[in-house]
């Protein structure tokens, strides 16, 4: 018996550190890259877990109770009820045999796109339809937020949101889930600086820089929410030659934060001297990626003056809803 589930990445548009401060950010699915999850029977006891990406190959028990996957996967049998899941997980994880749960990834990590939720997304849904049990996405989401916060600090829960629906979100930390309507497609090109940046540390910084200028900080944070909500409006409205230069003001206000980096800085101006109607970082900041709004007609030439400019990678994606 198999079963496999995939979990996109994710980019946000707008609204990155002002979303952990109670105001909106909008983010996207990135189906560019994806992680994924498999869970089959096995003859051996026991619960393996295959990561050949990070050159993970144990039995669960061998790994320390605070190790991420170990999180996950504990996460997913505390939530099944417990009535239903004890002779399946006898049958299935004890016994004869055991289980193999093998995690591939295409979504690189630290850099703003969601891996880690969305691995966690992953072996959720498998491991919980493995077990009889799949759950619905507000479950899945709700689950892989508590693992996000276990190695996170204070995330504001936007990464699994975006990524358990997989659709456009309006997300404000707290509210119910809003997805947004996207009238008119809309195409982005996401630059990586191939810098590795936890978004735990500069979410750290900005609160420290918060907690010793807060009227300052909190003006910033209430511009970084104007401008997410006319972007709400200009994509439900197909009026996306507005975004653009909602980008450049909220890359403005992220350099504020002290979130930008050099290389960062780099890729933005790149993209908007080779055409792009705006740019801005994306994600925690100070390495990760960048994203410009580009037209299709010129996203491939703009991709090779960020590649020339020192990007690792590019995406070019296609937001549709
Ligand atoms: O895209 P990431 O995973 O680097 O996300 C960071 C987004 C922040 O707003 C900076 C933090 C958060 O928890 O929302």
């Amino acid at each position: 018996m198999m079963t496999t589930s995939s979990a996109p990445g994710k980019i946000i548009l707008f609204g990155e550190h002002a979303v952990v401060y109670g105001r909106p950010a909008l983010a996207v699915p990135v189906t560019q890259v994806q992680a994924t999850a498999k869970v089959m029977t096995d003859v051996r006891p026991g619960v393996w877990i295959e990561a050949p990406d990070v050159g993970l190959f144990s039995e669960l028990s061998r790994l320390s109770p605070d190790h991420p996957l170990v999180a996950v996967i504990q996460s997913v049998l505390s939530a099944l009820p417990p009535l239903v899941f004890p002779p399946i997980i006898f049958e299935n994880f004890g016994g004869a045999g055991g289980a193999t749960i093998h995690i591939a990834s295409t979504i690189p990590v630290a850099s703003g796109l969601g891996s880690g939720a969305a691995v966690s997304v992953a072996i959720i849904r498998a491991l919980s339809a493995f077990l009889g049990q799949p759950l619905p996405d507000e479950r899945v989401s709700v689950l892989a937020y508590e693992v996000e916060k276990l190695h996170h600090g204070t995330p504001s829960g936007i990464d699994n949101t975006v990524i358990a629906y997989a659709k456009p979100v309006y997300f404000v930390k707290g509210q119910p889930i809003e997805v947004f309507q996207v009238a008119k497609p809309f195409t982005i090109l996401i630059g990586d600086t191939g810098i590795a940046s936890p978004t735990k540390a500069v979410v750290g910084d900005v609160r420290k820089l918060w907690e010793a200028e807060p009227v300052r900080f909190e003006k910033i944070f209430d511009s970084v929410a104007e401008i997410a909500q006319k972007a709400r409006k200009a994509i439900e409205n197909g009026e996306t030659h507005l975004l653009g230069a909602l980008m450049n003001e909220n890359h403005t206000l992220l350099q504020k934060m002290t979130v930008s980096s050099p290389e960062l800085e780099r890729l933005v101006e790149a993209a908007r001297a080779a055409g792009a109607d705006g740019a801005k970082l994306s994600g925690g900041g100070r390495g990760g990626n960048m994203i410009a709004l580009v037209r299709p007609a010129n996203a491939e030439e703009i991709s090779a003056a960020l590649l020339e400019s020192g990007a690792r990678r590019t995406i070019i994606t296609t937001i549709t809803g």
